[in-house]
């Protein structure tokens, strides 16, 4: 522990300086005009990788962005940690509401903020940090591969392809990813469980021309006021999601699983206030912590149709577009379940519009296991570093490709995730507090160093 302290305190300026270089490359998966900054992202990564001291770094070639892949191999008895992580980010919109650019990082109040600072970049850079501060320190007690990727935040497909494609190479003994949040420093947490997810874009059209609503209006019908209703239609009185079957796969928590998730502390007022809202809404018989962590969800991510510009234009539009997301929890597959509400809104189209539905992409969730040594050797070094035991809970986001390691290669992940909810992930400003990134950089060998010994 003093070894780690020490190499952290003496290299703390660099370490910070390094994360920033990174997280100036605007690589947002998402928008091709990024193309250029995305694949020098991939160098950047693969360069500090090699710089860290990993063995057969190389930018594997995808039909769409690289995964950057390096390992270090001390001895094949010992166990072997595979670190997974993505160096593409969400797109900064809107950037008018960021209070310094996305891409220049700025450190106010001791965090740092910019697009990337905690998902993913600050979270996956401390491992590489980790790396070499156990290569300099000569404390590298398992064998590493590291698999960073450029396609998270689109839905992993080209890694899935990677996956099935390289699963000698791949092997490990489990999964280490540090993408998902804590409750709070004072309450470290160890998320045991992953949505899925479908995602998918509809459109509605009615007439074949945008019309003047003045002269038309009233008497045909407008796709943008029908999709409203359509989707207004997919939550019943108590939100629970009204598509035929959406349910029928889905796994109830024992009482005792519920009552161990609803003892982590959360406090509905403070909850509240961070978001401005006057009361939380949800599915009812479930508390906060269960509609996000355990329930499947059916959100509208985006919904826009006719004229958004500046000033008034009268006009029933020709057409209404929504995308549309739905989180899903064990055992619910993204497969049927865009396929139940394909078929769904399909048949609640009113005769006076066509509807279009293209599923973008999906993702299975997870659980993953709390017996496991690997899942011991992280509680281990979250008490030793944090100086509490951690809380183990039900995380709400999706990491697609979890579900598809344990497929594919059999392993199970432990999510050690430094992050906190109030992080903006996704949002203008967001941020990563310089103590959780240095509190990673402690942790992360400790991780190793008990994973080790309870390997023995
Ligand atoms: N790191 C997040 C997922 C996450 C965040 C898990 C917080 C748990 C807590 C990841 O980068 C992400 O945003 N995933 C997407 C899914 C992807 C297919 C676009 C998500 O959850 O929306
Ligand atoms: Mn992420
Ligand atoms: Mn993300």
């Amino acid at each position: 522990m003093q070894i780690i302290k020490q190499y952290i305190e003496e290299n703390k300026q660099r370490l910070l300086d390094e994360l920033f270089d990174l997280l100036r490359f605007p690589s947002v998966s998402a928008d091709p005009k990024y193309k250029e900054a995305v694949l020098n992202t991939a160098d950047y990564t693969a360069e500090k990788l090699r710089a860290a001291g990993a063995d057969n770094v190389e930018v594997c070639q995808t039909a769409g962005y690289p995964i950057v892949y390096g390992e270090k191999i001390i001895d094949s008895t010992k166990p072997t940690v595979l670190v997974y992580g993505h160096y593409d980010v969400q797109p900064p919109d809107p950037l008018e509401l960021w209070e310094t650019p996305p891409f220049e990082p700025t450190v106010r109040d001791g965090k740092i903020y910019a697009r990337g600072a905690c998902d993913d970049k600050g979270q996956f850079y401390m491992h590489v940090k980790a790396f070499e501060l156990m290569m300099q320190t000569n404390t590298l007690p398992c064998n590493i591969k590291f698999m960073i990727e450029g396609e998270e935040e689109v839905g992993s497909n080209n890694l899935g392809i990677f996956v099935k494609e390289n699963k000698e190479r791949l092997k490990a003994d489990v999964v280490l990813i540090s993408d998902t949040s804590m409750i709070s420093m004072e309450t470290p947490s160890l998320e045991t469980g992953l949505r899925g997810l479908s995602y998918l874009e509809v459109e509605v059209f009615g007439p074949n021309r945008d019309l003047h609503s003045g002269v038309y209006g009233g008497a045909v019908a407008n796709p943008a006021t029908i999709l409203a209703k359509m989707i207004a239609s997919l939550h019943d009185e108590n939100n629970h999601i009204a598509i035929p079957g959406f349910y029928d796969d889905v796994v109830e928590l024992t009482d005792e699983e519920r009552k161990a998730l609803n003892s982590a502390p959360y406090n509905e007022e403070e909850y509240k206030k961070d978001l401005d809202i006057a009361e939380v809404w949800g599915e009812a018989g479930y508390s906060t912590m269960e509609r996000t962590g355990t329930r499947p969800t059916l959100e509208v991510n985006g919904i826009w149709g006719g004229y958004i510009g500046e000033g008034a234009k009268t006009v029933l539009p020709s057409k209404a577009n929504a995308k549309i997301s739905m989180r899903l929890v064990p055992n619910q597959t993204s497969e049927k379940i865009t396929q139940l509400f394909t078929e769904h809104f399909i048949r609640i189209a009113p005769p006076y519009v066509k509807v279009k539905v293209t599923p973008h992409h999906g993702g299975e969730p997870v659980v993953t296991p709390t017996d496991s040594v690997a899942y011991q050797a992280a509680q281990k070094a979250i008490t030793e570093a944090f100086g509490v035991e951690p809380i183990p809970t039900r995380g709400g986001g999706s990491i697609p490709i979890v579900a598809l390691f344990e497929a594919e290669l059999g392993i199970k992940t432990v999510l050690m995730g430094f992050g906190l909810d109030s992080d903006a992930l996704h949002s203008p400003n967001e941020k990563y507090d310089i103590f959780n990134y240095y509190k990673g950089i402690e942790t992360i060998p400790l991780f190793y160093k008990h994973y080790a010994e309870l390997s023995k």
